[in-house]
């Protein structure tokens, strides 16, 4: 048993949480987290409010613990999305990729905002803003880490805040919960690993690609969704690297944006304009190459697409070898934690 201000703060029994991932932390493998002890995160950026309002009280149905909601900050639906789960009194709301208006909000009804960063000097501004804690990504991470890597921006970020730390990039097993803890962290997130576990959707076929991986076996860039972003090295990938800027796709992405939330001329109009005006603003060419990787990202996750599709992966792929079930993993990892731990202090002369 570990004890943090993780476990604390949010009344888990293990400091392990489930990265927020856009299409794969659904009801099923959110509640498997929650009920093994961790603490599992919804992704809602891929849902209307009402879908929001619906996931969070199928969350609710299959597990009576504490649980979380993951919603990227950019693009339209966001705000209407963080209301749907404020309405619904959500325990824990966290945001990456810009700025919490709702903190206020949040903590009125008793609940927690947890932000993400992977740049050092966000973490301040996070903290100011009204986060109660953190979720420090390094670059190692899948999707959209930045250049420093865990093992520098952890330790960087607990000297400089006071609020709990939850690492995130390149942590599966209980060897890296320990090493977080060591670095100034309260407990870490995991994405990569939680991919590969019974409860998840990801298709087999990428399941089998992650376990074959090594720690070489990912790609770096922004071609994928605009922002620069860690993926599995499939050919696709690859394909897209040399390609360069997918200028028809992001047209045609621009558009499906604007199908997806049934937006109007006018309407999509205002926001293309309002997003390229935006004090930290990502212009719309972003958001429709979000929309261009979503399309294959959700070709790989559902349909098994090796050819056409691509995944966002991080480099601890290398260590994953195994499909257990969300509880297995989660016991694993927290003996083996209490093991280095216990053989660390044994170090002490
Ligand atoms: C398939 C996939 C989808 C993701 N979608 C989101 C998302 O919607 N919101 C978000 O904040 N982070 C997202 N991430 C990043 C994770 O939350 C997390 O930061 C990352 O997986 C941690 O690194 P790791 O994979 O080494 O554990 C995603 C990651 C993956 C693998």
């Amino acid at each position: 048993m570990l004890k943090t201000r993780m476990t604390e703060m949010f009344g888990i029994q293990h400091p392990i949480m489930l990265a927020g991932m856009n299409w794969i932390t659904e009801p099923k493998l959110v509640s498997a987290v929650c009920n093994a002890g961790g603490l599992g995160i919804l992704a809602i950026a891929r849902c209307t409010p009402r879908e929001t309002r619906e996931l969070v009280r199928q969350v609710r149905d299959m597990t009576d613990k504490p649980f979380g909601i993951n919603q990227i900050l950019i693009g339209p639906g966001a705000k209407e999305n963080i209301e749907a789960a404020m309405a619904e009194k959500v325990p824990i709301i966290n945001y990456s990729l810009g700025k919490p208006w709702f903190v206020g909000d949040v903590h009125a009804y008793g609940g927690k905002v947890v932000g993400t960063i992977a740049i050092a000097k966000h973490a301040a501004k996070a903290v100011q803003a009204g986060c109660d804690a953190l979720v420090v990504t390094g670059h190692e991470a899948a999707a959209h880490g930045a250049a420093a890597t865990s093992m520098v921006l952890i330790p960087l970020v607990a000297s400089m805040v006071k609020v709990p730390l939850i690492a995130a990039g390149g942590f599966y097993d209980g060897r890296g919960l320990a090493a977080a803890l060591a670095l100034g962290a309260d407990g870490i997130s995991m994405g990569s690993r939680f991919m590969v576990v019974k409860e998840s959707m990801v298709h087999d076929n990428f399941k089998r690609l992650c376990m074959e991986a090594t720690e070489q076996d990912t790609l770096y860039d922004t071609v994928f969704d605009g922002l620069e972003g860690r993926v599995l090295k499939t050919k696709e990938a690859l394909a897209m690297t040399k390609r360069g800027f997918p200028a028809v796709e992001a047209v045609k992405g621009a558009l499906l944006v604007k199908k997806l939330m049934g937006l109007s001329w006018p309407k999509f109009a205002a926001i293309s304009l309002e997003m390229l005006r935006a004090e930290e603003g990502h212009p719309l060419m972003v958001l429709a190459r979000q929309a261009v990787g979503n399309m294959k990202h959700l070709k790989a996750i559902t349909e098994g697409d090796v050819e056409g599709g691509i995944l966002f992966a991080g480099q601890c792929c290398g260590g994953i070898t195994d499909n257990p079930s969300t509880k297995e993993l989660i016991d694993r990892i927290m003996v083996e934690a209490e093991g280095v731990l216990d053989k660390l202090n044994k170090l002490k002369g």
